[in-house]
Parts: C-alpha cells; structure tokens; sequence
C-alpha cells in the first residue's frame, strides 16, 4: 500500500507506520528545517518516513537504520520511488551509534528510548531528537517502570504530563553528562500517547556540569497538591497542610524550549501546526502545574476559565501561562494557596450573580 505523507510517497507493507504520528512528523519538519545542520541519522527508521521527510522537506542528508532486514527492502523502495539516494544500515541503532557520530540523531522507538539514550547521547554532536510512548512509566501511573527505565521516581499528579516530559528530559541530560555534553530543549511537547524533545548538543567540561543547577526534585503533596522545586542536596519539610511531602525525581527543572527557536518555528506554520506551536510559545517555563478542576474540587469550589485565573496571577506579579499539554491546567510560581483564594473569590463572585 502507497500513502501520501508530506511531501513523501511511500509504501509500508510489512513494516511499522503509525498515521497518528503524522502531526509529529509534520511538525518535526518545521524544527528540521530551522537546524543548523545537515546530516541527519534515522536511528529506528522503519519505513525510513522521517528521514525521507527530512531529505525533501528539510533538505538534510539522511542516513536510516533499522534492526528488521524487511524495513531495509522498505526504505531503499521507498528512497527509490522519491528521487532520493541514501545509506541504508541493517544494524541495531546502539551498536551503530556507539561506532558512528552524526551531526543530528533522531530515537523515535517503540515505547521507551532509555535503552538507545546512552549510545544517542555518545553519538550526537549537534542536535537530538527522542520520542517516548511509554508515558506510564514516565508519568507516575507506572511508577516501577519509571525507576527502572529512568532511575527516577514518580507517582500519578494533577499535572502528570509536567512531570513525565520533565522525566523524560532530565533522564537524557544526565545521560549526555557523562560524555561531557550539555543538553538543552530546543522544543517539547506532550501529545496524545507521546512526548517528544529536540535537543542542542554542546560539548563543554564546564556546561556538562553547570546543567545540574537545572536538574532536581520536585516535592509534592497528594493531599492539596501543593508542589515545591528542590535542588540536589536539598530537603522538604512538611507541607504547610500538614501532609508529608513526596519526592519525585531527579527530573528536568529547567525550561522546556528555547524561546527564540520555536518563535522561528511559528514563523514557518500554518493552521493547526501553529496554533499548537503558539500554545507552547505563550507556556510558563516553571516547573509547578496545578490542574484547576483537582484543586477546585478538594475545596468543593466552582471552576474558573483558566485563562482568567492567568491573568489574576499575573496582575498580582506572578509568572503564570496555561500548558500545551491539558486544557485546564496552568503553571505558577505562586504558591497553591495563592491559586486557591483566587478559586474561592471567583466561586464566591459566581453564586452571588
Ligand atoms: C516505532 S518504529 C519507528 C517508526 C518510524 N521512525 C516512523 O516515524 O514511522 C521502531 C522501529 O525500530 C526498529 N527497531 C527495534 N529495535 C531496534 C534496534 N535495536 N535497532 C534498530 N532498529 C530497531 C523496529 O524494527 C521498528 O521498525
Ligand atoms: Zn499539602
């Protein structure tokens, strides 16, 4: 069976596609296309859809890479019927990235790329790409599969995509340290069944240490959702409710994108693509989300629209934005309590109207 994605003709009979990614891909274009590179490594390449996106959408040089010999018979079809050349490598992506750099190295796995993130990190010298579909273990809901995956801990929040997305980041910058390499989010989403990060790589002995200052623990109570950032090193009293605090991490603390990137990236959108885009520009960096109708409901309060209880944190000198990633959530550096009396004079305003 041919299909039409992007500007690609391709055939998937016998190999893995998933139409429902199709809006990753396309956005991932947009990013390709704003890179400062040119070769690009599709380490799980499948079909080779990507990669072969990437070469006519982006103009990069692709080289693809899958385990399974029919996706191989797959992708050189499919370089063929788009005009396109290529190497195409019938190896496992740990053992070729251990052997080969490239300039941009893209994971996108079935479930989980923590057992490719060390060889990618090795591997990687300008930009990185990883999906996860795992997000269970990531989230919180798995909470062993994250320790064991990630070696971080985590439990089910109101805001568990926040979290899961932070996880996931902080779990590839500790990776790269180690190679003395820096990573930072040129952009990250939280969408349907998958998260997805675009890294810069930079190789430096002093940034490969200074990231830590962003990578840490976030202290959170299940009792009134009450969230407090910790660095390394430090510790978490009591909430002020009374309840413990429990210790999720080490996750990523630092910002999700880098401003003046994904803004060049709108530039380039049209319709949904942008809309989404947008949503994650105008998106607060700090790492403490409420869920409103969660902290509405512990005080049996009416929900407010979200965007009116942004816009009543800021007038008060707060950051605050909504999320790209739920509707009715939104990310503070106020305190919850602050949150709470804004709920409590928005519901007592609605029942005297
Ligand atoms: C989720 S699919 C990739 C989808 C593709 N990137 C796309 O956008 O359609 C994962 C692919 O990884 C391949 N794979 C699994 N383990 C691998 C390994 N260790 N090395 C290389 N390829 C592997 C599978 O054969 C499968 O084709
Ligand atoms: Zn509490």
């Amino acid at each position: 069976m041919e299909v039409q994605e992007g500007g690609a003709r391709i055939i998937v009979d016998e190999v893995f596609y998933n139409p429902r990614m199709r809006f990753c891909r396309d956005l991932d274009m947009l990013v390709f296309a704003a890179l400062d590179s040119k070769e690009y490594f599709d380490a799980l390449s499948a079909s080779g859809v990507r990669g072969i996106r990437a070469a006519l959408e982006a103009g990069k040089v692709a080289v693809f890479n899958d385990i399974n010999p029919k996706a191989v018979k797959v992708i050189e079809e499919n370089l063929r019927r788009n005009g396109l050349s290529g190497e195409v490598i019938n190896g496992d992506a740990a053992a070729v990235m251990r052997q080969r750099s490239f300039e941009h190295v893209d994971v996108d796995p079935f479930g989980s790329p923590a057992p490719f993130m060390d060889s990618a990190c090795f591997s990687a010298r300008k930009y990185l790409s990883i999906t996860a579909t795992d997000t269970a273990a990531l989230c919180g809901s798995a909470t062993n599969s994250g320790l064991k995956k990630y070696g971080a801990f985590a439990v089910k929040t109101d805001v568990y995509h926040e979290v899961g997305l932070r996880m996931l980041i902080g779990f590839a910058v500790r990776e790269a340290t180690k190679y003395e390499k820096a990573l930072f989010p040129l952009i990250s989403w939280a969408r349907e069944h998958y998260y997805r990060v675009h890294f810069k790589v930079r190789r430096s002995t002093s940034m490969s240490a200074s990231i830590y200052g962003k990578v840490g623990y976030l202290a959170y109570c299940s009792a009134c959702l009450r969230k407090k950032v910790l660095s390394f090193g430090e510790g978490a009293e009591r909430c002020k409710c009374g309840e413990k605090f429990k210790v999720l991490g080490p996750i990523w603390l630092g910002e999700l994108k880098d401003r003046g990137f994904v803004e060049k990236v709108v530039e380039m959108a049209e319709g949904k693509l942008k809309e989404f885009l947008n949503k994650i520009l105008i998106e607060s960096d700090v790492p403490t989300a409420y869920s409103l109708p969660v902290l509405a409901k512990i005080h049996s309060l009416t929900l407010p629209p979200a965007e009116s209880v942004v816009e009543e944190l800021k007038k008060l000198g707060y950051e605050a934005s909504r999320t790209h990633y739920c509707g009715f959530c939104i990310k503070t550096d106020a305190d919850r309590d602050e949150v709470v009396r804004l709920l409590e004079k928005y519901s007592s305003e609605s029942s005297r109207d």
